[in-house]
């Protein structure tokens, strides 16, 4: 590491195909398959960074990982990404997520309507942790990164 960054937690995926609810509900996203031996952070709603590989293209975001029990009974978990800036669907790239904040728990809501009002709200909080010197100090570390895997890969 060049610095000592904010860096909550960082992991590199392939985005798969999902159920394919979120654009029905208003919030597409990009189901992350995390590279074996990849750390997942414990299911909860984050604020992060999204570098797509291998141009090194930007996103804000906010990252769902969790079992998404308003619609599922089952225990495996999804990450799955909310880009605040791009509609692009992102399907096959490889990516890597810089996580920057906790934004809260995930929840069982009693309707999908319920959800979507908290992902809006969780969306402006996420907005708030990108831009806050924490938030810009994990953009700096993630984008060195790349530098440095890009150089690595051209050497
Ligand atoms: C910002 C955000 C917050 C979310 N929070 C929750 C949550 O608290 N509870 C939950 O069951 N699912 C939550 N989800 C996950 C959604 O259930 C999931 O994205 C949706 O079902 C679409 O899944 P799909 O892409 O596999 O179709 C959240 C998703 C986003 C983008």
């Amino acid at each position: 590491m060049r610095d000592a960054p904010a860096v909550l937690a960082h992991l590199t995926g392939t985005v798969v195909h999902g159920a394919g609810r979120g654009r029905g509900l208003g919030f597409p996203t990009a189901n992350i398959a995390p590279d074996p031996g990849s750390p997942v952070p414990p299911p909860a709603v984050y604020s992060g960074w999204v570098v797509r590989h291998p141009t090194g293209a930007l996103h804000r975001a906010t990252i769902s990982v969790g079992s998404n029990p308003t619609f599922c009974d089952t225990a495996e978990i999804h990450t799955e990404v909310y880009c605040h800036d791009t509609s692009d669907d992102l399907y096959d790239e490889r990516v890597g997520l810089w996580f920057v904040a906790r934004i809260r728990a995930t929840v069982k809501f009693a309707s999908p309507d319920d959800l979507v009002r908290a992902a809006r709200q969780d969306v402006l909080r996420s907005e708030e942790f990108l831009a806050s010197e924490r938030g810009r100090r994990v953009l700096a570390h993630a984008l060195n990164a790349f530098a440095d895997t890009a150089d690595t890969a051209t050497a």
